[in-house]
Parts: C-alpha cells; structure tokens; sequence
C-alpha cells in the first residue's frame, strides 16, 4: 500500500563529552609546531569550538545515542522500526553497514538497514531515500540518521583542514502519515570532483594504500558550494510549488558561516531564519543537518507546522536538499 507522505515525528542528537574551543585546539596544534588562530578561524569559518569522540567512540555508538533520543521523541519503541538508513563516510567498519551494527545494537532485527556513503550530503541522501521507500509503502516507520567520527581522518599537520571538523550524530524518525511531512525532495552529484575533497585511502591485501586522511581544496569547494546549493533550494521549492517565502526556517549543511550566508542573501532570507550550529560543533558531516535540526527543535525555535527547507553538499561532489513541514 502507497503512503501520501513522510512525516518527521521525533529527533535526537548526540555530542562526544570532550569540547574543544579554538583556544584548545590553537596550543595543541602549537605544540606540534602548527601555527593557527581564534581570529582566523573564527573570521574564515564561524567555528569557535568542536567536539572529538575519544578512542573507542565509534560512529554506531553515537548514532545509538542520537538514534534512542529521536525514538524517545517520537514515542517509538525500536521494535516498530522496519528501515535504518545511517548516512556516514566514517563507518565502524569496512562491511558490515554501521546502521547494521546500530541495529544489532538497538536489539531489533528484520528490518532493512543500510549505510548511505554521500558524505556530508548523507543525511539528505538518506532522507530521500527514506521519504521514497516509505512512500512507496516498502517501510512504515524509519531511523535516518547522519553519524561522524571525522576527528579520526583529519591530518592534524594541515591547518588548513584540522581546524574545521567536528564529531557527533544527528537522527529523526521518519513515519508515514497522511498529512506532510516531506514536499519534496532533490539529489544530485558530479563525479569528475573527486580530486577536490576525498580520503584516498583504501585497504588492499592488509594494508592502507594512499593517504587515508582528508585533503581538500578549501576554494574550490566553496565556489562550487554556493553555485549548487542556490540551484537545488530554487528546484526543491518548484517541485512543491512553494516560494522562498514559505520558508520558516533554512537549516544548510554547517561547513562555513560564509557559505551559509552567501546561500540565505540569494534566497532572500534574513539570517535570523537560518539555523547556525557550526560556531559550536564545526563540520560535522552527513551529522551537521541532523544536530542542527535537533538542537532547533529542542530550544523551540522550529515547532510543530514550520516549513524547512535542509540542504548539504560535500565531497563527491554530492549536494541537494528536502523541503519539509514539521
Ligand atoms: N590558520 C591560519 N592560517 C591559515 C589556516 C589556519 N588554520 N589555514 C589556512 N591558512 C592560511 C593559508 O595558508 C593562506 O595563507 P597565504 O595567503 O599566506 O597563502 C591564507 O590562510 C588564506 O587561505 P585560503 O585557503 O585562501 O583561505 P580561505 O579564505 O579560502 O578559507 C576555508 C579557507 C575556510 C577552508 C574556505 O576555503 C572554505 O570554507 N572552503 C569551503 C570548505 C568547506 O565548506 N568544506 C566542507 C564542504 S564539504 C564537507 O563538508 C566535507
């Protein structure tokens, strides 16, 4: 049976205890002969601080902490979940999935679960994803989840990366219902970007070949950012019939509070519409949106009724975006 919609009924976020400001960061990396700044990544990025998983915190344990306050949220018991979906591109493990190991660890069992690798689009990978098996009637009621541990592919020697990402896990649970619920969806990606924003790790034999740390080209990326994220907002809204206008509350990707801006002036909106967590948790990946989400819901600024318009974009080159009612 056909579902009319996908409705968002519960979220949950969850931050590993150890918080570094800038100031932390700055004489750790100082330590090491890395010369950084407040003032330079306060004024480049809008980050002032992030939060690293210590050693043996894994992606599928802080998606389980998110994953329970979500279901917490929704009035769900774990046993009604039919779909895990867990936009990560730090899993636990080569195979199996993450969201197979989160599922073990919820104690359930039977319901499709699997990984989305879109890196820090994930989250909206996996969303639409959700929104289209629910609407097709193959799942009822879902865990989507985005889950980071990038604290562990950083290269602490590259200023011009270390400095930007954070760890953390962001879930909703996703229900069918007949009223909205998601307006429309929007996925896209352009291969020939690799070279710009990628791990080039990968094992082979028993051994790592290629760098298994982040390297990205922080100018190209933001130039191809901006371009992209106007395009999909504009296709989003004209698959649901809906304006810049309708938009209660814009909740971008948390990369850089130079590309959020640049995103809310070309739709016209003022600041105080958009959702800003990146000075507290840096880049977080396929988990920014999520925790954004999360922590806008849980200080009443986004309530029951509001139109969002979420939207990613990260290595792949992936980007896209969900216009949704709460
Ligand atoms: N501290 C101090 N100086 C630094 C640092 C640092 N941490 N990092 C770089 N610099 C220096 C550079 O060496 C350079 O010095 P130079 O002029 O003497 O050569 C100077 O600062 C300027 O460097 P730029 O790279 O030109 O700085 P820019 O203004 O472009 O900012 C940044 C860099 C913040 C990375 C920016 O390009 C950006 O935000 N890009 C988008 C990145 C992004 O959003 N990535 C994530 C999207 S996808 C995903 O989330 C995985």
């Amino acid at each position: 049976m056909m579902n009319k919609y996908a409705r968002i009924t519960g979220t949950g976020s969850y931050l590993p205890p150890r918080r570094l400001t800038n100031a932390d960061l700055v004489s750790q990396l100082a330590a090491q002969g890395i010369e950084t700044s407040d003032e330079w990544i306060v004024e480049r990025t809008g980050i002032r601080a992030r939060h690293f998983a210590d050693a043996g915190m894994t992606s599928s344990d802080m998606a389980l902490e998110a994953a329970q306050k979500a279901l917490q949220a929704a009035g769900v018991d774990a046993a009604e979940i039919d779909l895990i979906i867990v936009g990560t591109s730090t899993p636990d493990m080569v195979f199996p999935s993450t969201a197979t190991i989160l599922q073990g660890k919820l104690g359930t069992r039977g319901g499709a679960a699997f990984d989305v690798q879109a890196v820090c689009s994930g989250f909206i990978y996996a969303l639409t994803i959700a929104d289209a098996l629910i609407k097709a009637g193959s799942a009822s009621k879902a865990l989507v989840i985005g889950s980071e541990v990038f604290s562990r592919i950083l290269d602490f020697k590259d200023r011009t990366t270390c400095v930007l990402f954070g760890d953390g896990a962001g879930a909703v649970v996703l229900e069918a219902s007949a009223e909205p619920g998601i307006l429309a969806t929007d996925i896209h990606a352009d291969g020939k970007y690799t070279d710009i924003l990628c791990v080039p790790g990968h094992v082979n034999g028993g051994q790592i070949l290629g760098l298994p740390l982040l390297r990205m080209d922080g100018q190209a990326v933001f130039k191809l950012a901006v371009g992209v994220l106007d395009e999909t907002a504009r296709t989003v809204l004209a698959k649901a019939g809906k304006t810049e206008a309708d938009i209660d509350w814009l909740i971008p990707h948390q990369a850089n509070i130079r590309i959020m801006q640049s995103t809310a002036r070309k739709l016209k909106l003022p600041m105080d519409k958009v959702v800003i967590t990146v000075d507290q948790h840096g880049n977080t990946s396929a988990a920014s949106i999520p925790l954004a989400l999360d922590a806008a819901v849980r200080s009443g600024q986004v309530k029951p009724g509001h139109t969002l318009l979420l939207e990613g974009v990260g290595g792949g080159f992936t980007w896209g975006s969900v216009l949704l009612k709460m």
